[in-house]
Order: structure tokens, then sequence, then C-alpha cells
């Protein structure tokens, strides 16, 4: 079942994003939200991908997951980095730091849809078609994730448990 988001809620979700920090205030985001004809076209050329993949023995992985989301979200919304592929001396460490930032606005706006009631999920799923999406949107940036907001309920995934703390912290002297 879907659920509707208003332009408000969506509004807000997105200022909540831009808050974020990032190194030197670069704001390495940008966000394309896609209408009704694009997530159309972007669903199928995952869906395409998805046989693909399959045909050739491949692990779709939470691909069916992700096209179903698609389907159902009132929302789509690519999350570009905007300096990756054009930013002359562009290094390993600049990526990190961008990526962590990216993240960092991506959390943002899912805690502000949840806070709202909003159910979301965050899919690099997407990423098999980059190529594809960014042919069909004409970006020649990276794309480094889509978020689609209210899906409604989902029953296929269950809240999964966290690994024992003690397993992810090494004391130092
Ligand atoms: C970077 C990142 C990428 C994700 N990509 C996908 C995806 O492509 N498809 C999907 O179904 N879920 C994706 N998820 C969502 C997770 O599978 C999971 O639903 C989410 O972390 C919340 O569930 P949990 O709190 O039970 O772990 C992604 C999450 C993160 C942080």
């Amino acid at each position: 079942m879907d659920q509707n988001i208003s332009p408000k809620d969506m509004k807000e979700i997105l200022e909540a994003g831009v808050l974020a920090p990032s190194p030197k205030n670069r704001q390495p985001w940008y966000f394309i939200s896609c209408g009704k004809r694009n997530k159309s076209r972007i669903l199928d050329l995952l869906k395409t991908k998805m046989e693909e993949m399959t045909l050739q023995s491949e692990n779709i992985g939470s691909l069916p997951i992700s096209t179903k989301s698609i389907e159902q979200g009132s929302e789509l919304l690519l999350v570009y980095n905007q300096y990756s592929n054009k930013e002359p001396d562009y290094n390993k460490n600049r990526w990190k730091a961008d990526i962590l930032s990216i993240g960092a606005c991506i959390q943002n706006m899912l805690l502000t849809a949840h806070a709202k009631k909003v159910q979301t999920l965050w899919i690099c799923d997407i990423l098999f078609a980059e190529a594809e999406i960014s042919a069909l949107l004409g970006s020649k940036d990276e794309l480094v994730a889509g978020v689609v907001f209210g899906i409604g309920a989902r029953k296929e995934i269950a809240k999964r448990p966290r690994m024992e703390l003690d397993s992810k912290l090494k004391q130092t002297d």
C-alpha cells in the first residue's frame, strides 16, 4: 500500500537533508526528484537489469524488494555527488568525505521522514542501472543512491538485530 506525502512534508524533509554537515561546507549532494514518467522508465531499466542478471545466474539480492518499493512509493529521489566526476584534482580522500556528507544528508532526510511517520527506503540497488539512468536523465554526475518516500508499511523486511557492541569496539591503550 502506498502512502501519500504532501509537498510541504517533502520540502521539510529536503530542508533537513541540506542541513547536513560537509567539509568546507562543500554540500556535495544534489537531488533529482522523479516524476511519474521517469519513475516508470527507471523501473523498466531496473526490471530489464534484473532479467539480464537472472539469465546470467547473477545474485539479484534485494532488487525485487527495491523495485517493488519504487513502484509503491509516492516519491523517488535520486541523490548525486556534484563533484566527483568533474572537480579537478579530485581524490580518494575527497570522495570519502563527500560520500560521508551525502550519507549524513540522506540520514537527516530519513529521520525527518520517520518523525513524520513517512515510510522510506534507502536504495543503492539503483546503482545496478547507474549508466542507463544517467543516460535517461542526461546527467554526467555520480549517482550515489535513491531514496523512496511514502511506501506504506513494508511486510517483506523484518527489523534486523545488530551485532553485539563488544564485537564492534576495539579497545587500545
Ligand atoms: C547505504 C544503504 C543502501 C541500501 N540499499 C538498499 C537497497 O538497495 N534495497 C533495499 O531493499 N534496502 C536497502 N537499504 C536498506 C536496508 O536494507 C534496511 O532496510 C535499512 O537499513 C533499515 O532496516 P533495519 O533498521 O532493519 O536495518 C540500504 C541501506 C543503506 C544504509
